[in-house]
């Protein structure tokens, strides 16, 4: 998937324009609008229905065998832009008053969207097809396959001090830890890497220093492809992770907003 923040550039302009028009009743009216008096209201049904949409429609087209209707990218753009612009609405809506179980909802709305925002980060982090299919681990071992080879072919037409440094240097990068601690360490081993190249190069002859220099190219880009692979596994742990956390917190947001919507219904607006 293309790297894009249009959705969030389009949802960033539809929230200043309802906030000039959120300012112009506010000051026409001398007051901020109440959640239960007309504006108030639209705002909320609007926004809680931009965020029914938001919880829904994704879901459906992910799962979905048959629909074919729009590419998966264009659906997660429509999902930010919803998740984005329904809560803002629904902010409003609250005329900033936050008691009781309405408080709560508030709640969860806005970690929903913060837990969205940071689940759009790791979802980026897998390079994908734009109709959402992960490729680029397959490819990425595909071609790591390749260098191996090549590495295989230039090890066997070296000479024997320039094999025994390539024997010695064929270091993989790490593959286990702590996600962070891995991206932080990088820096630092590939920096260490190419002392140990320059090091062990100064032992060779020219003829042989030339092969080196050679080799040490594949063994990088072998080692950078590795360490891609990583990232992409652990992006996708990571995620995983994020949607055992982001799909309850809407479950328990829902059920919450149904029952302050009926509330608020029978007891503001019925009863008045
Ligand atoms: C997730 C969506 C929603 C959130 C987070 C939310 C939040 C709130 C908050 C914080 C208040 C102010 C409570 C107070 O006075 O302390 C409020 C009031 C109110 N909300 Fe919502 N709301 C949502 C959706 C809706 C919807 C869809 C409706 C109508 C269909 C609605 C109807 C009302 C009414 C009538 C009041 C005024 C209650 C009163 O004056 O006592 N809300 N809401
Ligand atoms: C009202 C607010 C939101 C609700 C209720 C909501 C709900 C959901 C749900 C239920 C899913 C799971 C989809 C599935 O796998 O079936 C999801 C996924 C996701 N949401 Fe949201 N979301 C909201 C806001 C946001 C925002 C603001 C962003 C980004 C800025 C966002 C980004 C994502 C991403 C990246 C995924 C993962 C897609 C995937 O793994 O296929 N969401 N959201």
């Amino acid at each position: 998937m293309q790297r894009s923040n249009r959705e969030l550039w389009l949802a960033l302009i539809a929230m200043l324009l309802i906030t000039l028009l959120y300012l112009f009743v506010t000051s026409y009216y001398s007051t901020i609008p109440s959640a239960s008096g007309f504006f108030g209201h639209a705002l909320g049904i609007v926004g809680f229905i931009l965020m029914l949409l938001t919880e829904t429609l994704y879901s459906w087209r992910k799962r979905s065998r048959s629909a074919r209707w729009g590419r998966m990218a264009s659906w997660l753009r429509f999902h930010i832009f919803t998740g984005l612009v329904g809560p803002y609405m629904v902010l409003l809506h609250t005329s900033w008053k936050f008691n009781g179980l309405a408080g709560i909802v508030t709640l969860f709305t806005l970690i929903i969207v913060l837990s969205g925002i940071i689940g759009r980060y790791i979802y980026t982090a897998i390079p994908r097809t734009p109709d959402g299919i992960e490729i680029e681990a397959q490819q990425l071992s595909q071609q790591i396959q390749a260098l191996e080879k090549q590495l295989q072919q230039i090890t066997a037409e070296s000479d024997q001090s320039t094999r025994e440094v390539a024997r010695r240097l064929d270091v993989l990068p790490r593959t286990s830890g702590a996600p962070l601690l891995i991206l932080l360490g990088n820096t630092f081993y590939e920096w260490r890497y190419r002392q140990q190249w320059r090091t062990e190069k100064r032992r060779l002859n020219a003829a042989a220093r030339a092969q080196a220099d050679q080799l040490q190219k594949v063994f990088n880009r072998r080692n950078t492809l590795r360490r891609q692979a990583q990232t992409i596994a652990n992006a996708r742990r990571l995620l995983a992770l994020w949607h055992a956390v982001h799909i309850p917190i809407g479950v328990a947001l829902f059920a919450s907003a149904f029952v302050h919507i009926g509330a608020a219904l029978y007891y503001a607006t019925l009863l008045r």
